[in-house]
């Protein structure tokens, strides 16, 4: 293992070589917004676009940078807030916001970034694309919310490393893109009750268990 020296908003900081940039920041209780890395992720896929930081005054995806030898890095600079809430506003567009009557409230990952950001859960003036569909509930012992989605793929990543396969998906394409549990047959061959992993990782309670 390699250490490196690093500064991140004019802290020197040591870490691992090679490690994830997003991890280092958090690691070192700098907060950076993101919806969608787990740690020890080996390639993140960068969906949510909330994670930017600065590296000699261009943004970059904290989750995709692997640290190495003086990096100069800023985390709190004015076009560093400006990307994160264009991403969270984005979310927001297609996001049904009904904390009142959702299990995520005061626990869920989006109402925590909104806050840090200073950006209301319903900004004025966005238009919403919600999906006509408000509960998939093909499965046997799961439901799914697509309008509460936020596509960050923790489900099905949790549930291949796991299972050794992910036994749900992402189908459909663009704004219409939801997750989908595979056909009966998998479903029935489903871990379900004992096994839900995609429900407890979920950041904003769009998989559930059903009543
Ligand atoms: Fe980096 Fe989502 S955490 S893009």
């Amino acid at each position: 293992m390699k250490l490196v020296n690093l500064s991140i908003n004019d802290k020197e900081i040591q870490a691992e070589e090679g490690m994830p940039l997003l991890q280092v920041c958090l690691d070192n209780d700098i907060y950076v917004p993101n919806l969608c890395y787990l740690e020890g992720m080996e390639e993140p896929h960068a969906s949510c676009r909330l994670c930017f930081v600065e590296i000699e005054g261009r943004p970059v995806a904290s989750c995709t940078v692997k640290v190495r030898d003086a990096l100069v890095v800023r985390t709190d600079t004015e076009q560093v807030r400006r990307l994160q809430r264009t991403a969270l506003q984005f979310l927001l567009s297609t996001h049904h916001v009904n904390c009142k009557e959702c299990p995520a409230n005061k626990k869920c990952e989006l109402q925590r970034i909104a806050k840090f950001l200073k950006v209301g859960l319903k900004p004025k003036h966005l238009e919403q694309h919600l999906k006509d569909i408000e509960t998939d509930d093909s499965h046997p012992v799961l439901n799914y919310y697509p309008n509460r989605c936020v596509l960050c793929g923790k489900c099905i990543y949790v549930c291949r490393k796991k299972h050794g396969h992910a036994l749900l998906t992402f189908a459909k394409r663009g704004i219409h893109t939801v997750i989908s549990f595979y056909g009966k047959e998998d479903m029935e061959r489903l871990p379900g009750k004992e096994c839900l992993a995609c429900v407890k990782i979920c950041p904003v309670s769009a998989i559930t268990l059903k009543a």
